[in-house]
């Protein structure tokens, strides 16, 4: 299978079409944004961290029963994945208060949450990926009521069971975003990635912060947390 034109790129991944009109290659980046791509940078050996990281990740949840659009790890910052329209939306899962829930709703951050929050934002840049309810993303046709619903569920899956694999590791599971995508066949898939770039991960025990946050709000030791989350669950 042979990598053709560049379809898309974004703030941390480039995306290329191949030979295959079902497959596409991913290609990560070490370039790092926060707030919408107002602060900017890089964080050496991101892309082989998140690349590696996200399909140990995706390939367990497939083992598990969620599909995901992982086909096959090509090398340290290339996957090939299957072809996908994604789903604008980004569907975020909170276990512990953090980030924007933190502000929005004046709440301590680390305060356990009663029960899983899902939230959903719009994916669109210029707006600044406002959020959205359920009411919202039917009435603009985001994706359909049954769609919505399968997102949902697959959403409180992955969450018990990457809380429980993470638990194993000493990683507490904070909050994460996620995507999904539809394939050619209509079939609704996670796609994307589950890295320390859309995770907040914190160490069980000092609850140090071992993800994108180090860089957010320049706390150091960024490309050593990345490298931590990586040994903790793929070994050295
Ligand atoms: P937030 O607290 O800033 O809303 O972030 C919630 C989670 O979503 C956190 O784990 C980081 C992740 N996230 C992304 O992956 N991409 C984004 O653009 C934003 C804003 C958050």
């Amino acid at each position: 299978m042979e990598k053709t034109t560049q379809m898309y790129e974004g703030k941390a991944k480039k995306v290329f079409a191949t030979d295959d009109p079902n497959l596409c290659i991913v290609s990560y980046k070490d370039d790092a944004t926060a707030f919408n791509g107002l602060k900017k940078g890089t964080i050496l050996g991101k892309r082989a961290v998140n690349n590696r990281v996200t399909n140990f990740l995706m390939k367990m949840l497939e083992s598990k029963g969620i599909p995901t659009h992982f086909v096959e790890e090509l090398s340290d910052r290339e996957t090939v994945v299957k072809k996908v329209t994604i789903i604008p939306l980004e569907v975020i899962v909170r276990n512990i208060a953090a980030g924007s829930l933190s502000k929005r709703l004046g709440l301590e951050e680390g305060v356990v949450m009663k029960r899983p929050v899902i939230e959903y934002s719009y994916k669109n840049d210029d707006l600044g990926d406002p959020m959205v309810n359920e009411y919202h993303i039917l009435a603009m046709e985001y994706c359909t009521k049954e769609e919505l619903d399968l997102i949902a569920s697959y959403a409180l899956k992955i969450n018990e069971i990457l809380t429980e694999y993470l638990k194993g590791v000493n990683i507490e599971l904070v909050d994460f975003k996620l995507e999904f995508g539809k394939t050619a066949d209509g079939q609704i898939v996670l796609a994307d990635e589950i890295s320390p770039d859309t995770c907040r991960f914190w160490d069980t025990s000092t609850h140090e912060k071992l993800d994108k946050d180090r860089f957010r709000r320049d706390l150091g030791g960024v490309e050593g947390a990345y490298q931590e989350v990586y040994k903790r669950l793929l070994g050295d």
